[in-house]
């Protein structure tokens, strides 16, 4: 998720704010990439989309497919065309970190905010704030999912109210349970969706394959509850049936109850087994 951070790089492309648009959006910049830097991606892109062919959700798949964007870093402008067509989506280029307010803002108007730098070469394997290869790779397939793209605007929309109620640590755990740590089993096993999962090496075996992990239906009030880890795998992750479902979660509950009788207690913690909780025992029952 981008929140506010002070924390900012003065390194290369890295959290170029200066000249940004009251939005945060700026220009891609795509002939500025050197050759090193699509060469980053492209290894970047071989590893992630090897194990994403057998731990990564088929919308992430045929999503990537359709992208296209094997050879080096994307220029939006042409995947702008293809989201559009297919779901009304646009991507914005920004410096990294934006302010809540205008991130839900930017979605709500199918607009996905995607960081214009890459990663540096010490990085492959972990780097603090997301990157465009996180942005692209994790997120941008999705988007082309009719449902899930529809998910991502009705969560923009919910951002104004959480705000309101003082209530956004409990939307953004929707967020990174979801959209960035998020697990579905359509009935052909435990794959990933989220982007954080989709876009790291480690936690994409990890996340569908440890057995003993903790694994939980997906249920959106339990979700809004849990802590989570921000600098280590998840000790949590919840599952979900079907894509309709996260919708459905989002659009039929009335979250203004939920965050009145919750906001003012601690999040449980990450990784702990509570009564009322439904195991998910998918592929790992046996
Ligand atoms: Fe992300």
């Amino acid at each position: 998720m981008k929140t506010p951070n002070s924390a900012k790089s003065a390194s290369g492309l890295r959290g170029t704010y200066e000249g940004a648009a009251a939005d945060y959006t700026v220009a891609q910049a795509w002939e500025r990439y050197t050759p090193e830097m699509h060469d980053r991606w492209r290894r970047l892109y071989a590893r992630q989309t090897e194990l994403a062919k057998r731990h990564a959700a088929p919308q992430i798949l045929s999503g990537l497919a359709a992208l296209d964007c094997a050879d080096g870093i994307p220029d939006f402008a042409r995947t702008n065309v293809l989201l559009g067509a297919a779901t009304g989506w646009q991507l914005v280029a920004v410096p990294g970190f934006i302010p809540d307010d205008c991130f839900f803002d930017h979605l709500a108007n199918r607009r996905f905010p995607v960081t214009n730098w890459i990663r540096e070469e010490r990085e492959l394997d972990y780097l603090v704030e997301p990157d465009i290869f996180h942005d692209f790779f994790g997120h941008v397939p999705m988007l082309l999912d009719p449902t899930f793209a529809s998910f991502m605007q009705a969560y923009g929309g919910a951002g104004r109210r959480a705000i309101a109620m003082d209530a956004l640590d409990m939307l953004a755990r929707i967020y990174w349970y979801t959209v960035e740590f998020g697990l579905i089993d359509e009935g052909f096993g435990l794959k990933a969706y989220g982007a954080g999962i989709v876009s790291s090496a480690g936690e994409l075996v990890f996340s569908t394959e440890d057995a003993q992990v903790l694994r939980l239906e997906f249920e959106p009030v339990r979700v809004m509850r849990t802590a989570y880890n921000i600098d280590r795998f998840q000790s949590c992750y919840f599952v979900l049936e079907s894509f309709d479902e996260l919708l459905k979660g989002l659009v039929d509950l009335d979250f203004g109850p939920i965050y009145e009788r919750w906001r003012e207690t601690e999040p449980l913690p990450a990784g702990e087994f509570h009564d009322g909780d439904r195991p998910y025992r998918g592929n790992l029952q046996a």
